[in-house]
C-alpha cells in the first residue's frame, strides 16, 4: 500500500474482479435473530407493513392510526401517525420488568485502566436523576439541550434522560473546536449544555471545559452549563461560572426526585438534533424523532449484529457521531444488550488495547472502521495474537467503503475466518444501517456491503434518473421512504428539499456513488459531492475553505480530498496568500493548526500548497476537479473551460516538485 493513489485504483481494480464469496457459518443459519430467507421478498411486498410489524417490537402508550404519511412534494414523511411512546422507556424502563434489570448494561472502561458496570437498573436510577436535574434547571419538553462530552456512561445516560423528558439532544463530538460548539448551540438554540471537565485521550487530557468556555461565551441563550467531573480538580483544574456553572453530583444530589415519569411524546417528536458536513460552509443539524427512528435501530441492532442476551456487543464508535447514537445507545439498549463503551484511544497505553478489552470483556460482536483496521493492520498481527478473542462470534464496519485488503485482514487475523463481516453503509441522514449483509442469510464478498436491509429500497441511477445496467456506476438513491430518515435539516427545510430531493423528485440522493453486481450487490464509490470522508468522518470542503480564509493572511483557499493510507482520505488545501505574506513552512503549519483550531483536528490539512492564484472558471469557480487531478496524477480532464490555463500548469510543477 505505499503509493496511495495506485493502491486506489488497483483496489477498485480488485473490486470488480472481486468474487470472493464467504457463506454464513453454519451455526449462524440455525440460530440468527433472522434466518428466514423470504425476509426480502416479503418485505418488498409491503415495505410499510414490514416496517409496522418492526414498531411492534417497541412499547407504545398509544397505538399508532396510519403507519406512513408521505408527502413527496413538500417532503414531510411522517411514521406510525398518531402513535405515542417514550425512548427512554423503551431502552430502559421495559427491562425493569425482566430478569435484565440485573444484566450489565454498560461495561465502561476508562482510557486509564479504571472499569465501571452498570446494571439496567443502575442505568434506570441514573437516567432517572438525571431526567430530574434537567427537569430542575428549568428544562421542558421540546428543549434543546446541547452535550460536549467525553466517552463516559455519563454520556449515554445524558441521552436517554433528554429522551426521557422529551428534550431533544444535541451532541458535538468531543473533538470539535470552540468554534464549531458555538455554531451547533447557537443553530440548535439550545439553552442547556452538559459537559465535563476533561477526558482522556491517548495519555492527553481534553480540556473539554475550556473549550466549553470559550463556546458559551459567545452564546448569550445558554442559561446553565452542568459539569461532570471525569478528571477531579487534583488532575485539571477548570473554570466555573457564578450562577451559570454547576457540578454534575452536586446537581444530582440536589435533586430529591427519583422518578421521573417518562414524557408521552408523540411518534413524529425530534429525539435529537446531529450534525453533519455539507457542500456548503454550514453544517447541516439532522433531525430525527422518536417512533420512526428507534423502531430502525432497534430493528436492524437485532438482526445485523444478531445480538442476543448472551452476547457482549462493542460499537468503538464515539457516541458524538451517529454511529454511537444509533448503534451504542439507542439500538442495543431498546434490545436489552450489554454494550461496552470505551473511553479513549486505541494505541494507550499500547498498541493491543483493543484486544485486550475483548479478552478482558468477552466481546462477541465488534462494530469498527476500516481506517482502524488498516491502522491495526500497520501495527502488525503480533497484538491482536497475544489476547484469546474466542469470545467474538460477529464483525461489523462502518464510516467508508472498506478496501478488500484490510476486509481480508479482519476476517482472518481478528475473526479467524470464523466470524461473519458486516459492512454497514449509511448516513446520519438515514439514521439506520441501509445496505448490510444480513449475517445468516447473505453471503459476503470483501468489499460490498452486499443488500440493501429488508424494507429498504436502494437503486442506482444515472444523471435522469433511470437504473443503470449491472456493473454500471450511478448515483445510489433510495426510493421509498423508512422509519428512520431524517426529518428535516434542523430550521431550514428548504436546504433539506434542495441537498436530497430535488434532484430525483420523491427520491432521496445519497450524495455516494455506486455500482451494482450480477448478484445484486452493491458496491459503495465513494461521495460524489464536495465532500472528504476523513478516518470515516465527512467533512466539506468548503467548512476547510472558509476556516482557511477566515485567517488573516490568506487570500483564497480550494480544498481537495486525495487518497491516504490510513485515514481514507486525506485533506488537501491550495492556498492563495494576501500580498505581504511569503509562503514558508510555518506559515503552512500555522495554517494548518488554524483550522484545527476553528473546526478541530479531524479537518487539519495533510499538505498546504502556496499558489499566485487558483484555476478557476471564467465565472470565477475554484475548479476543484483539476487539483484532484494533479493531486492524484491524473491527465488532467477539460481545461477549456478555465478563465486562466496558465495556472493549472504553475500548481501542477508545484505539486509534482514535492512529491
Ligand atoms: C460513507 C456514518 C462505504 C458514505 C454512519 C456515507 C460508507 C458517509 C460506509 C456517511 C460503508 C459510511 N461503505 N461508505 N460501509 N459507511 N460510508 O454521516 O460516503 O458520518 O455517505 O455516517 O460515510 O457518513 P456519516
Amino acid at each position: 500500500m505505499s503509493n496511495p493513489s495506485q493502491n486506489d485504483l488497483s483496489t477498485i481494480d480488485v473490486v470488480l474482479h472481486e468474487d470472493r464469496k464467504f457463506p454464513p457459518p453454519e451455526g449462524l443459519i440455525a440460530t440468527a435473530n433472522m434466518r428466514d430467507p423470504n425476509i426480502y421478498d416479503r418485505a418488498n411486498a409491503d415495505v410499510v407493513g414490514f416496517w409496522e410489524s418492526a414498531a411492534s417490537r417497541l412499547n407504545w402508550y398509544r397505538h399508532w392510526d396510519t403507519a406512513l404519511d408521505w408527502d413527496p412534494v413538500g417532503v414531510h414523511a411522517r411514521w406510525f401517525v398518531g402513535g405515542t411512546l417514550n425512548a427512554s422507556y423503551n431502552c430502559v424502563d421495559r427491562h425493569m420488568n425482566t430478569w435484565r434489570q440485573n444484566k450489565a448494561a454498560i461495561i465502561w472502561e476508562g482510557e486509564p485502566g479504571e472499569v465501571r458496570t452498570l446494571t439496567y437498573r443502575d442505568l434506570y436510577r441514573e437516567v432517572n436523576r438525571t431526567a430530574a436535574m434537567l427537569r430542575r434547571i428549568g428544562v421542558n419538553k421540546g428543549d434543546r439541550v446541547a452535550i460536549y462530552m467525553p466517552m463516559v456512561p455519563e454520556l449515554a445516560i445524558a441521552l436517554l434522560a433528554c429522551a426521557r423528558i422529551g428534550a431533544p439532544h444535541t451532541v458535538i463530538f468531543a473533538g470539535f473546536s470552540a468554534e464549531s460548539l458555538r455554531d451547533r448551540i447557537l443553530d440548535s438554540q439550545s439553552s442547556v449544555l452538559l459537559t465535563a471537565d476533561g477526558g482522556w485521550r491517548a495519555g492527553k487530557i481534553i480540556d473539554l471545559k475550556g473549550i466549553a468556555n470559550d463556546a458559551v461565551a459567545q452564546c448569550p441563550a445558554i442559561k446553565k452549563v452542568v459539569t461532570y467531573q471525569r478528571l477531579g480538580s487534583a488532575v485539571h483544574h477548570v473554570q466555573m461560572e457564578a450562577g451559570r456553572d454547576i457540578w454534575w453530583d452536586e446537581a444530582l444530589d440536589q435533586t430529591k426526585e427519583t422518578y421521573i415519569e417518562p414524557e408521552q411524546v408523540d411518534s413524529e417528536h425530534p429525539l435529537f438534533i446531529l450534525y453533519t458536513s455539507g457542500t456548503t460552509g454550514k453544517p447541516k443539524g439532522q433531525m430525527h424523532t422518536t417512533g420512526g427512528y428507534l423502531t430502525d435501530v432497534a430493528l436492524t441492532s437485532s438482526w445485523i449484529f444478531d445480538i442476543k442476551d448472551s452476547d457482549v456487543y462493542w460499537c468503538t464508535a464515539d457516541i458524538g457521531w451517529v454511529t454511537g447514537h444509533s448503534y451504542i445507545v439507542y439500538g442495543p439498549m431498546a434490545n436489552g444488550a450489554t454494550c461496552v463503551m470505551y473511553e479513549g484511544g486505541p494505541g494507550f497505553p499500547d498498541k493491543d488495547r483493543y484486544w485486550s478489552i475483548i479478552e478482558k470483556h468477552g466481546v462477541s460482536i465488534l462494530y469498527t472502521a476500516p481506517t482502524s483496521i488498516r491502522t491495526f493492520m500497520r501495527w502488525g498481527e503480533e497484538y491482536p495474537n497475544k489476547h484469546d478473542m474466542s469470545s467474538l462470534r460477529i464483525l461489523g464496519t462502518v464510516g467508508e467503503p472498506i478496501n478488500p485488503e484490510a476486509w481480508m485482514w479482519y476476517n482472518r487475523v481478528i475473526g479467524k475466518e470464523n466470524c461473519p463481516i458486516v459492512d454497514t453503509w449509511w448516513q446520519t441522514e438515514t439514521g439506520g444501517i441501509m445496505i448490510t449483509p444480513l449475517p445468516a442469510l447473505v453471503a459476503t464478498k470483501p468489499g460490498s456491503a452486499t443488500r440493501p436491509f429488508p424494507g429498504i429500497v436502494a437503486d442506482v441511477v444515472d444523471r435522469a434518473g433511470n437504473s443503470v445496467p449491472n456493473n454500471t456506476g450511478g448515483y445510489l438513491v433510495i426510493k421509498h421512504p423508512w422509519p428512520g430518515m431524517s426529518r428535516t435539516i434542523w430550521g431550514d427545510h428548504e436546504r433539506y428539499i434542495k441537498t436530497y430531493w430535488e434532484q430525483f423528485p420523491g427520491i432521496y440522493l445519497t450524495g455516494d456513488g455506486a455500482r451494482r453486481d450480477d448478484d445484486g450487490y452493491f458496491w459503495l464509490l465513494g461521495r460524489i459531492d464536495d465532500v472528504v470522508n476523513i478516518s470515516g468522518h465527512r467533512i466539506g470542503t468548503m467548512e476547510v475553505e472558509s476556516a482557511l480564509v477566515s485567517d488573516p493572511s490568506v487570500a483564497e483557499a480550494a480544498v481537495i480530498g486525495v487518497p491516504h493510507e490510513i485515514k481514507g482520505q486525506g485533506i488537501v488545501a491550495f492556498v492563495t496568500l494576501k500580498s505581504g505574506n511569503t509562503p514558508s513552512e510555518e506559515k503552512a503549519q500555522e495554517l494548518r493548526e488554524h483550522v484545527a483550531k476553528v473546526i478541530g483536528a479531524l479537518a487539519r490539512p495533510e499538505k498546504i500548497y502556496f499558489t499566485a492564484e487558483l484555476p478557476k472558471t471564467r465565472s470565477a469557480k475554484i475548479m476543484r476537479r483539476l487539483l484532484r487531478d494533479i493531486a492524484e496524477g491524473r491527465v488532467l480532464g477539460d481545461t477549456t473551460t478555465l478563465a486562466d490555463p496558465n495556472i493549472l500548469a504553475e500548481i501542477k510543477q508545484l505539486y509534482e516538485d514535492e512529491q
